[in-house]
């Protein structure tokens, strides 16, 4: 049978992607900063129109080291909403997730609901702009400003995406991307921190290569976050193509939201209301009115071929290692518990096709 997963890496043609192997081939330089890296991080700043970026081996590593770079202590408030990775990120800095819910539309970390969990211990806010969709920046900003708190934004899945003053990737200290194969733009496996201040960057870039400033002065117990050459390549020629690949996405965006309205008990995602947006996925919300639960519709859709995912469920606060932090409680977070228990994301890449959307509207309908 033919398997529809909910995406597909954009691959560019290889043949193009041989010229650069060559290219490594004979320079035989494989990492630590070699000349496609340095190309890279260049031509990224400039596509994302960023000051500064900092590419990693993965958004996980960028994570751990973006809150070391900042020397954050303490408690950090996060969602629950999110993958796995936004709160091991904290674990894996001997910090303590302090979680606090969602807003109902827009998935990202309700802003209304950050003050009650600040405590003394208080030092980062890590919000996420779930699905692409932006946080409410200003919002967090304006506490995080009052109350003396740093800011990262797990931006992993916002490249690219803009709003009417530019890159979503300025707001906060740091914004983390991902350039997994799962993601919009990928290196295979990769990610990135992108910050506005070159002190910052500069330690960002001791911190993922062991801590070296120079081949003898080691300045920071550092680890090893670098992206190869290989990567570095791949993305670079990547680039080449992303424009097309987000209008591909944006197409099938536009067809699903045409052939699925009013279908009683499926909630379809509110308008994204950013300029550029990236399409990164597709997510529908199965209520209570539909004529099975979610997770029946999940099994039905996996029978017929289709791997639709429920991004995110289960919470991560619900899961073992986090569910005695605090906030936790499913008192505490009702939005989040409630729309982990609806969503349903669709498959969606660049070359999904129009008979394969057909196909998984028929299966909601
Ligand atoms: C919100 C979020 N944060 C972090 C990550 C981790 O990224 P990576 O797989 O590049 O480590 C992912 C996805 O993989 C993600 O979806």
């Amino acid at each position: 049978m033919n398997q529809i997963t909910v995406t597909k890496p954009f691959m560019p043609p290889l043949d193009e992607y041989v010229e650069y192997l060559k290219t490594i081939w004979e320079s035989r330089h494989l990492t630590n900063g070699g000349p496609f890296h340095e190309q890279f991080e260049t031509a990224l700043a400039e596509y994302l129109d960023v000051p500064y970026v900092s590419l990693f081996n993965n958004a996980t590593m960028a994570l751990i080291v973006a809150m070391q770079a900042l020397r954050v202590q303490g408690e950090v408030i996060t969602t629950p909403y999110s993958f796995v990775a936004t709160a091991h990120s904290v674990i894996w800095n001997h910090l303590t997730p302090v979680f606090v819910d969602i807003d109902h539309d827009s998935c990202c970390m309700d802003p209304t609901k950050i003050e009650q969990a600040i405590t003394p211990k208080t030092s980062l806010i890590m919000p996420v702009h779930v699905y692409g969709r932006t946080c409410d920046t200003a919002a967090i900003g304006e506490i995080a400003n009052n109350y003396g708190l740093r800011c990262i934004y797990d931006a992993a899945h916002s490249f690219g995406v803009r709003d009417k003053a530019g890159s979503v990737l300025r707001h906060g200290d740091l914004s983390i991307l991902s350039f997994h194969a799962t993601k919009v733009f990928n290196t295979f496996e990769g990610g990135a921190i992108v910050c506005n201040d070159i002190n910052i960057k500069k330690r960002i870039d001791y911190l993922k290569n062991f801590g070296f400033a120079n081949e003898t002065k080691i300045v920071a117990s550092g680890i090893n976050g670098k992206m190869n050459e290989l990567q570095a390549a791949f993305g670079l020629l990547q680039l080449n193509y992303i424009d097309d690949a987000i209008s591909s996405r944006a197409s099938i965006d536009h067809l699903y939201r045409e052939l699925l309205q009013n279908i009683p008990g499926v909630r379809l995602p509110e308008a994204w209301d950013s300029e550029t947006h990236n399409y990164s996925y597709f997510p529908i919300f199965i209520t209570p009115e539909y004529h099975m639960t979610r997770d029946d519709l999940y099994e039905k859709m996996r029978g017929a071929g289709v791997h639709a995912r429920r991004y995110f469920y289960p919470l991560i606060s619900n899961m073992p290692m986090y569910s005695g932090c605090a906030g936790s409680k499913i008192t505490n977070l009702p939005v989040a518990n409630k729309v982990a228990s609806e969503v349903l994301c669709l498959p969606i890449y660049p070359d999904l096709s129009y008979e394969h959307v057909l196909k998984i509207v028929e299966l909601v309908k």
